[in-house]
């Protein structure tokens, strides 16, 4: 009987091994525990067996019972547990249609006028200047009276304009109430880096400046510039020429030249326009240099005693240079754009080009 026993383990240990269909596993429970089947039997006839080997058969024949259905069941469960992966898979499937585009994730690009920007100032940095920026809204003081632009100045006039309903602030210097207004330069930040900063200074400030200019193709309200200031001792007008015309054959390739034209600035003594040979028609003279052969792009000039004094420099000890570009000039320039107004509608198609 005992061999019997073990004898049958074994073949049911194969048996639901080798299951593995549910069909499979229902043919092996009726075959072992079902109403008729051999376990069942078994212990139904149990009284046949001998005394001393029946608590042995009983027990064994109980263990294989539960063995048998503890198989059932697990193996029902992983079934079951695979079906629903199955299901969820199969809605999955459904609702992913493969066929169809996909969402593009479009990558952006720098504004144009921030490359030109970045590109200015790496010349720069190049030549160990640093970037400093001020603030946009700022007050007369900063905008023109520092900048050796008195009150009755007339030049005044041309950037009165963007005056913000803020209370009126004075200067520690002056003493006297001033307004606040939009920027219309960014050589207020000349001004504010050599208040907190004693010399040698060589900064590079780009930023924002707002003018009363009507929009055309060639004016805008609003408008980008960066800045040049050098102050050291013994600075002379031929160190901010032979930077500039570095500058300029960077910015421009190799064969590019330089002009400096005589002009006014309140806040550079002697001033300069600078203009360079026309990068389109190698100064030939063309249509977008107005025949000319040369493009303005820079205003410069070594920097004014009176500014010096309005920051607290004394001007018998330092000299200086400083300069100012529009980057949408030079971005119109360099890509042959012929309107302003297209840097500021944000019109993916021009923006992509970029
Ligand atoms: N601030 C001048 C302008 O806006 C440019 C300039 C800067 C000229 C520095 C001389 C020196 O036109």
């Amino acid at each position: 009987m005992k061999e019997k026993l073990e004898q049958l383990e074994k073949e049911i240990n194969e048996t639901l091994g080798n299951a593995r269909t549910p069909e499979q596993l229902e043919e092996a429970r009726i075959k072992y525990i079902g109403r008729k089947g051999v376990l069942t039997e078994m212990l139904k006839s149990i009284r046949e067996v001998s005394s001393e080997e029946r608590p042995y058969v009983g027990k064994k024949i109980n263990e294989l019972k539960r063995a048998v259905e503890e198989k059932i069941k697990t193996e029902k469960k992983i079934k079951l547990e695979l079906n629903d992966e199955i299901k969820v898979t199969d809605k999955i499937a459904v609702k992913i249609d493969f066929s169809l585009p996909g969402s593009r994730y479009e990558i952006g690009s720098r504004h144009p006028l921030s490359q030109i920007i970045d590109e200015i100032c790496n010349v720069f940095l190049g030549f160990g200047f640093r970037i400093v920026e001020g603030p946009e809204i700022e007050t007369e003081y900063y905008n023109f009276t520092a900048l050796n632009i008195p009150e009755d100045h007339p030049s005044r006039e041309t950037f009165h304009t963007f005056f913000l309903d803020l209370p009126p602030q004075q200067h520690k210097k002056d003493k006297k109430d001033h307004k606040v207004l939009l920027r219309s330069q960014t050589s207020t930040v000349q001004i504010r880096i050599m208040e907190n900063e004693k010399p040698p200074l060589q900064v590079i400030m780009p930023g924002k400046v707002y003018r009363p200019d009507a929009t055309d193709a060639s004016h805008s309200f609003m408008f980008h510039q960066v800045e040049g200031l050098m102050v050291d001792r013994d600075i002379k007008f031929s160190d901010l020429k032979g930077l500039l015309d570095s500058f300029c054959k960077e910015m421009f390739g190799r064969k590019t030249k330089t002009r400096f034209r005589p002009h006014y600035f309140p806040f550079t003594e002697p001033s300069a326009e600078v203009d360079v040979s026309c990068i389109i028609c190698n100064g030939k003279g063309c249509r977008v240099c107005g025949k000319k052969g040369w493009l303005e792009i820079l205003g410069a000039g070594m920097v004014n005693p009176k500014v010096f004094e309005a920051v607290g420099y004394p001007p018998e000890k330092w000299t200086g240079f400083a300069f100012g570009m529009g980057v949408e000039r030079i971005a119109m320039l360099k890509w042959g754009i012929n309107d302003i107004r297209i840097f500021f509608e944000n019109d993916l198609r021009f923006l992509k080009q970029f």
